[in-house]
């Protein structure tokens, strides 16, 4: 069917791209700590007041703040939630957008034109916005979708050899982001068909490159020579949402989309590090479209790798590449207004042994500032964590990088590596707490911890908030800016959990003390903070059930106690699913989730049941009580 049909997005970048052999690192294995004294010593000698994954509790405490009981793991193909909870389908991929649109058709699975006009594949972030306007307010939903399984969206052709240019379209189409209007109806929550502000937008949609990157030499291309507008944002990942009302979508695996018509060209140093290669991960974009051509084209790939802000009530405004809130694999972007009204943004850059990172814009926020001049000038920062519990964030500057300012905002990885940064378990979301000056991110997990250098060569040693070798199972890092500045240059940082398996080790791969036979998961990605201050967490991992991850059951969604550290399962998605994106309903009566890639092992048939085939959805979540969620 694909080139590389069961390789996962960084697998394949290690394919292509294989990483030098082991570093000399000091005897990881002596390293290895017990959990308690792992998170002991932190407490120790970090000085963080409170370490709450340390402290003894009882996961089922008589008195807790979670409103739903916990429910067991499963590997049912459906969406399991506690007792007087229920979701109902909103949409799902290839439902039209447009009431001229066609159905979602099983046995040919859409065409590149019904596709434009439908929702796209593997629903991913979501932010909802309420806009007012002379016909009274609107719910205007900006969503990813974030790549397209291929071996569902092509399942009605025998092999690769089969695939048409429109084939190859139709998958093209399926990615990017969809603004959709969303309302009450007597059967629950339904896109509005024909709304004005419904919007497609796809890898072939106009772009404008904004900040240090824009115009640089490595921007300009045969189609562009100034370097400033480009077309399309594909593998949108995580998202963001602005205090002016803008959406973040975050690009995130975009390398595995460009190949090159000339077998033996030899791709830079600079795009290596990004993953780029000869070969693409099977999309086949540049058989119908040579800007995905490297040999041809070199700097469309310089192009890709940004935040993006749209306007989700203006459906013919142009998209803008926020370079100067630099250009990786980008998972989130978390916008937090600093005390003294900076623009803040924590983004993590999801790959093995990268960095997690700190935009802080030069000027004030207040809601007459131009956000133009919030979201390009300002200086980008790249987390390093001392193993004492303290934690710097290092400016990336022509001084400390020695590369221009446009290169930093380009080559960001470079950048990060030249000030020494801490190479991380691959950074997913980021969310900061509403009710405390402190922020959290998921380190989904990294196979390559202490064994391997990361793509540039630095090396990574099991220690500091990245503590387990060859880590199977992820964590949960949180830090606290010093005087609660989040444009402080120091933090304190600890561990909020070490997912594990206490049934199966002994050690600190059993995982922090909140992890339990009854709470157990790997690979937490999706990460939001609700209203009243609990931690939503969500996974993308190992569902085999088996070994290592016996009883985690299929991915999930757990809400934690940022103060007690207690967890709590409320959602159990269907067979081969990742749950990710979360947003609540003005009222918070309702709580949308995105269920991405259900039967990605090939065993699912969600949401439809039957023998239909499996389409990523965005459910909505409410209580039979009409209560809120969060
Ligand atoms: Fe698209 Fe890092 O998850
Ligand atoms: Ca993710
Ligand atoms: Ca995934
Ligand atoms: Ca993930």
């Amino acid at each position: 069917m694909q080139d590389r049909p069961d390789l996962s997005f960084d697998a394949f970048d290690e394919a292509v791209s294989p990483r030098p052999e082991a570093c000399e690192f000091d005897d990881v294995v002596t390293r290895a700590l017990t959990r308690r004294g792992f998170l002991g010593g932190v407490l120790a000698s970090g000085g963080v007041a409170t370490l709450a994954a340390s402290l003894p509790f009882k996961a089922h405490a008589e008195t807790n703040r979670f409103p739903f009981a916990h429910i067991a793991a499963n590997t049912d193909d459906t969406v399991t939630l506690p007792p007087g909870y229920s979701a109902q389908v909103v949409i799902r991929w290839g439902d039209p957008l447009w009431s001229d649109g066609a159905p979602f058709d099983p046995e040919t699975r859409g065409t590149a034109d019904t596709q434009a006009r439908a929702f796209g594949d593997n629903t991913d972030g979501m932010e909802l916005f309420t806009h007012s306007d002379a016909q009274g307010d609107h719910l205007l939903l900006a969503v990813n979708s974030e790549y397209t399984n291929r071996k569902i969206i092509w399942g009605n052709r025998a092999d690769a050899s089969d695939l048409t240019r429109d084939d190859l379209l139709k998958g093209m189409r399926a990615h990017g982001v969809t603004i959709l209007e969303l309302a009450r109806t007597n059967d629950g929550w339904a896109p509005v068909l024909d709304s004005p502000f419904t919007r497609r937008i796809t890898p072939e949609t106009k772009m404008q490159i904004t900040g240090p990157a824009a115009g640089h030499p490595l921007q300009q291309t045969q189609a562009d020579p100034t370097g400033t507008t480009c077309l399309g944002t594909w593998n949108n990942c995580g998202s963001g949402r602005t205090p002016w009302g803008t959406y973040l979508a975050c690009e995130e695996n975009f390398n595995g989309y460009f190949s090159a018509s000339d077998p033996a060209h030899a791709v830079t140093p600079e795009l290596a590090r990004y993953g780029i290669s000869a070969r693409d991960w099977g999309y086949g974009w540049a058989r119908i479209d040579s800007r995905f051509d490297i040999s041809q084209h070199p700097n469309e790939a310089n192009r890709a790798g940004y935040v993006v802000e749209i306007d989700p009530t203006d459906p013919t405004s142009t998209p803008k590449k926020r370079s100067a809130l630099g250009r990786f694999k980008h998972e989130n972007a978390e916008v937090v207004i600093a005390a003294n009204g900076r623009v803040v943004i924590y983004m993590g850059d999801d790959e093995r042994g990268e960095f997690l990172y700190r935009y802080v814009s030069h000027g004030s926020y207040t809601p007459d500032t131009d956000p133009e001049d919030l979201m390009t000038n300002g200086t980008l920062y790249a987390a390093e964590f001392n193993d004492d519990g303290t934690g710097t964030w290092r400016a990336l500057t022509p001084e400390t990088t020695g590369m221009d300012n446009g290169e930093i905002h380009i080559h960001t990885r470079q950048a990060a590596s030249a000030v020494g940064a801490t190479t991380m378990d691959r950074p997913e979301w980021v969310a900061a707490n509403p009710t405390a000056p402190e922020v959290y991110c998921c380190l989904t997990n990294n196979k390559n911890r202490g064994l391997k250098p990361n793509a540039g060569g630095d090396a990574t040693p099991a220690t500091g908030p990245n503590p387990r070798t060859a880590n199977p199972y992820g964590q949960i890092v949180r830090w606290r800016p010093d005087n609660g500045d989040h444009t402080a240059p120091g933090f304190n940082w600890d561990l909020y959990l070490l997912a594990g398996n206490p049934n199966v080790h002994a050690d600190a791969y059993a995982g922090s003390d909140n992890i339990t036979p009854d709470i157990m998961f790997n690979s937490p990605d999706g990460l939001a903070f609700d209203s009243t201050g609990l931690l939503w967490i969500q996974t993308d991992g190992n569902t085999s059930n088996t070994g290592d991850f016996a009883g985690h059951g299929n991915n999930q969604m757990l809400a934690g106690d940022p103060v007690t550290g207690e967890l709590r399962r409320f959602l159990v998605g269907p067979n081969h699913c990742e749950v990710t994106g979360a947003c609540w309903s003005p009222d918070r009566a309702t709580l949308f989730v995105g269920i991405q890639h259900p039967g990605d092992k090939g065993d699912s048939h969600w949401p439809d049941g039957g023998d239909s085939v499996p389409r990523s959805a965005i459910i909505a979540i409410t209580r039979n009580d009409g209560g809120k969620l969060g």
